[in-house]
């Protein structure tokens, strides 16, 4: 006998590698130790560099100083983020686009990562689920986590997960598929090829949803890098979208709030799956159900930060962020042109997806990249199997550091 131990979610012990960005630092730091005097530059993961926008500084400053009075002290705040602060997203992302989303749909958290993780906390293991490839690892990951996959076959892709691929064929735009499955994930400015949707193309995907009673999970992290006035920002402006889609939202990129954690997951109050009898069953009353027992909000310092985001002025800080960002991607993409790559993305997101040279695995190039000229991407397999021959760069960085990557790129 066996002495009785705990048991872990054996569940975990199907993933297939580290999360990618920690295997990418593990390398880098290898790197690191053996060429200490060469300075690195870091166009991996998709972090932001540029300072938090003033507003936020100074609403979370003032939020501080009144916390530490008799007056203005607040201890737990609601679940679902304060009502000033979803008045305020309703108000200037959704209703003034046309958008009807009303501020109870809208729950503050601390980010998409963890959103679109725990979502799949309130539904069923017996969904049939379908993600592009390439893709978002996290996506991937949490549905393992959660024991709604098989094991990884020889190619790193999951039993039981529906894959998409998006390719240079497709112009990296996911095909509707032709079975039916029950939850897509879909990510819009697209992490990682910086591909985007038309109207039509992301109608194309309502209607199919709501044809075969699907849910789409709409990743609109990366909304704020449009610049073409026909792409949509959020899927509510496609017509039905409110009967088949949950959209998750941050403010990580646009604000740079990454280390400062806000983001905002809307669920439409009407939208609703089946219990196992076929029941129809409200899915934000499950979603405010599983907040209120499982998060305590977001600190009311933070969410007063969030709010300034759409004061006049913070409106104006965050156009010159992301102007900024838009930039620096506009001169990565040329750069990377004349040198001679194939390169897509970069138009309506921060990121840069190139084609790798001849020969070469995405991990090569990451290795080569590394050695030669001091930086550092994301090797495109790290998104999935159909991301092989491919690699990212990130267009947050200071305007000096991506002019001398390029330099340098260039040439190696
Ligand atoms: C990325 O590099 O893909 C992003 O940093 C991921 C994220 O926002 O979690």
């Amino acid at each position: 006998m066996f002495p009785k131990v705990v048991q872990v979610n054996e569940n975990y012990l199907k993933l297939k590698a580290g999360y990618l960005f920690p295997e990418i630092s593990k390398r880098v730091n290898l790197h690191s130790q053996k060429n200490f005097s060469s300075e690195l530059i870091k166009l991996g993961i998709g972090d932001v560099t540029e300072p938090l926008p003033r507003s936020c500084v100074d609403a979370m400053q003032n939020a501080l100083v009144e916390m530490s009075t008799n007056k203005g002290f607040r201890g737990y705040g609601p679940e679902q983020g304060y009502l000033w602060l979803r008045e305020k997203i309703a108000e200037n992302e959704f209703i003034s686009k046309g958008c009807q989303i009303v501020p109870e749909e809208i729950f503050v958290s601390d980010g998409s990562k963890c959103d679109s993780s725990n979502i799949l906390d309130i539904l069923g293991n017996d969904n049939l689920i379908a993600v592009t490839d390439p893709v978002y690892p996290v996506y991937v990951d949490s549905n393992v986590m959660t024991g709604r996959t098989g094991f990884a076959n020889d190619n790193g892709s999951y039993e039981g997960l529906t894959y998409i691929a998006i390719n240079e064929d497709n112009n990296f735009k996911p095909e509707i598929p032709k079975e039916k499955v029950d939850i897509i994930y879909l990510c819009f400015p697209n992490n990682p090829t910086g591909a985007t949707v038309s109207k039509k193309e992301l109608k194309d995907w309502v209607d199919y949803a709501n044809r075969n009673n699907s849910l789409i999970f709409f990743d609109a992290a990366y909304e704020a890098f449009i610049q073409d006035g026909n792409i949509p920002h959020s899927i509510y402006e496609i017509e039905g979208s409110k009967n088949c889609a949950i959209e998750f939202r941050s403010f990580s990129k646009n604000a740079g709030f990454t280390g400062v954690r806000c983001a905002y997951t809307v669920i439409p109050k009407n939208l609703s799956g089946r219990n196992s009898k076929g029941e129809e069953i409200n899915i934000w009353s499950l979603w405010n159900r599983r907040q209120s027992t499982k998060f305590n909000g977001v600190s009311y310092i933070v969410q007063r930060g969030a709010e300034a985001v759409y004061s006049n002025q913070g409106k104006k800080e965050v156009e010159k962020l992301i102007n900024f960002y838009m930039n620096n991607a506009s001169i990565m993409r040329n750069k990377l042109m004349q040198a001679g790559f194939k390169v897509f993305g970069g138009l309506n997101a921060p990121y840069i997806w190139i084609k790798v040279p001849d020969q070469m695995t995405s991990w090569d190039f990451f290795d080569y990249l590394l050695e030669k000229a001091n930086v550092v991407g994301t090797p495109g397999s790290g998104f999935g199997l159909a991301g092989e021959g491919y690699f990212r760069l990130s267009a947050f960085n200071t305007l000096t550091n991506v002019n001398a990557a390029m330099e340098r790129i260039i040439n190696i």
